[in-house]
C-alpha cells in the first residue's frame, strides 16, 4: 500500500541568546516531538535576527549556539533538516515578491512591530516593518503545512496565511495556505517577575525569564523569587491568579501532571513547597539538554556537516518553489 505523504512543518527561533523555558515549552520541546509524524524542517532565523542591532561576532557566536542548543534539545538531523536562515537565499529573494502582494496597512497593524518599534525607538528600521513578510517568505518558500510557534507569532501566522491566499489569487494557486500549530499547554509562558507579560529574553530583569542553560541554582533562586499572590492557594486562575498559574503552566508542562492533580499535590502546604516542586522539574528537565549541549557544541565538525547538509537540501527545496514564484510573477528567464 502506497505510505501517505507526511505533512510538512516548518519552524524558526531567532539567535539573539540563550533559548528561555518559553522558547522550550512553546516550541523548540514540540519540535522534537514532531519529528516522527511529519516531514520537519527547522531554521535559525538569523536574517530575522538583524532588525535590532546586533555585534556581528556575537550574532556568528549565538548562531552556532543556538544550533546547538536545537540538537540538544532533540532536533535530530537524521530526522529534520536543520540549517541557518542565511544559508538559503530563496528566503530573502522570495520576500521582496511577497512584499508586493503586502499591504501597508497590515503591516502596521502588527503588535511586535508596534511593541519593537516603541523599545528601539532610535532604530525604527524597514527591516522591522517587513520581518512578518520574510517570515511568510520562510515558510511559503517551503510549502509547508503546518506552523509550530508559541501564541505571540499567530498574528504573522495570519499575516503569511493572507498574503499566501493573495499571490494564489493574482497569479495562480502557488503556494500551501499554511496552519498554526500553536500547542494548548504552555503557549504563552509568562515572565517569573511580571506575570501578566510575556517571557521574554530581552526582559531587562534577569529574574523574569529561567534561560535553558541557567545553573540549578539560578533556577531555583528565580522560582523561589517568582511573583505569586497573598492568598497562599496553589489553584488554576489565570486572570485571578496570574503568577501561580503561570507556574501550574509550567510544571504541568514538565511533569505531564494536570492542574487538578497539582492543585491536590499542593492543598494545604505554602508556595514555598510548590515553588521548590516547580524550580525541582525544571533543573531535572533541562539537565540532559545541558549536558548534551556542551557536547556538540565542542564538536565544530558535526556542527558544520550537520549545518552543510540542511542548507544543501533546504536550497534544493526552496529553489524550485522560487523559480516556480518568479515565471508566475513574469520574471524573464535565460
Ligand atoms: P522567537 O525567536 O521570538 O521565538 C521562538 C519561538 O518561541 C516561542 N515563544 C514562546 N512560547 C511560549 N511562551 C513564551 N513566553 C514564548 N516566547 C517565545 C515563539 O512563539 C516562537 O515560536 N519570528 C519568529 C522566528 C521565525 C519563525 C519563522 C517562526 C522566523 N521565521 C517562520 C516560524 C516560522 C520569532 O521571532 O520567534
Amino acid at each position: 500500500m502506497e505510505q501517505e505523504k507526511k505533512k510538512r512543518i516548518l519552524s524558526g527561533i531567532q539567535p539573539t541568546g540563550t533559548f528561555t523555558l518559553g522558547n522550550y515549552i512553546g516550541a523548540v520541546r514540540n519540535w522534537g516531538k514532531l519529528q516522527d509524524d511529519y516531514e520537519c524542517l527547522y531554521m535559525v532565523a538569523d536574517l530575522h535576527a538583524i532588525t535590532v542591532r546586533q555585534n556581528p561576532a556575537d550574532l556568528r557566536r549565538m548562531t552556532r549556539e543556538a544550533v546547538a542548543l536545537l540538537l540538544a534539545c532533540g532536533i535530530d538531523p537524521e530526522k529534520s533538516l536543520l540549517f541557518v536562515q542565511s544559508h538559503v537565499p530563496a528566503h530573502s529573494q522570495l520576500s521582496w515578491v511577497l512584499s508586493c502582494s503586502t499591504q501597508f496597512g497590515e503591516l502596521s497593524r502588527m503588535t511586535q512591530f508596534k511593541d519593537k518599534s516603541a523599545k528601539h525607538a532610535d532604530n525604527v528600521n524597514a527591516g522591522l516593518f517587513t520581518y512578518p513578510v520574510l517570515m511568510a517568505a520562510d515558510i511559503l518558500v517551503y510549502n509547508a503545512d503546518l506552523v509550530p510557534v508559541g501564541a505571540d507569532q499567530k498574528q504573522h501566522l495570519e499575516l503569511a496565511r493572507n498574503v499566501a491566499q493573495r499571490f494564489n489569487s493574482q497569479y495562480s494557486p502557488t503556494f500551501t495556505v499554511p496552519d498554526p500549530y500553536i500547542a494548548k499547554a504552555g503557549a504563552k509562558i509568562m515572565s517569573l517577575a511580571e506575570p501578566e507579560k510575556k517571557m521574554s529574553k530581552s526582559d531587562e530583569n534577569a529574574n523574569a525569564f529561567i534561560l535553558l542553560l541557567d545553573e540549578p541554582d539560578a533556577i531555583l533562586r528565580k522560582f523561589k523569587r517568582a511573583v505569586t499572590d497573598s492568598d497562599g492557594e496553589v489553584r488554576y486562575a489565570p486572570e485571578e491568579k496570574p503568577g501561580v498559574s503561570n507556574l501550574m503552566t509550567i510544571y504541568s508542562c514538565m511533569t505531564g501532571k494536570d492542574f487538578a492533580a497539582i492543585e491536590a499535590e499542593f492543598a494545604g502546604k505554602g508556595y514555598g513547597d510548590f515553588k521548590t516542586a516547580v524550580a525541582e522539574s525544571v533543573i531535572a528537565e533541562l539537565a540532559p539538554v545541558q549536558a548534551e549541549y556542551k557536547r556538540i557544541l565542542a564538536d565544530k565538525a558535526y556542527l558544520e556537516g550537520v549545518l552543510k547538509e540542511g542548507a544543501a537540501h533546504a536550497n534544493a527545496i526552496a529553489d524550485r518553489v522560487l523559480s516556480k514564484v518568479y515565471r508566475k510573477a513574469g520574471f524573464m528567464q535565460l
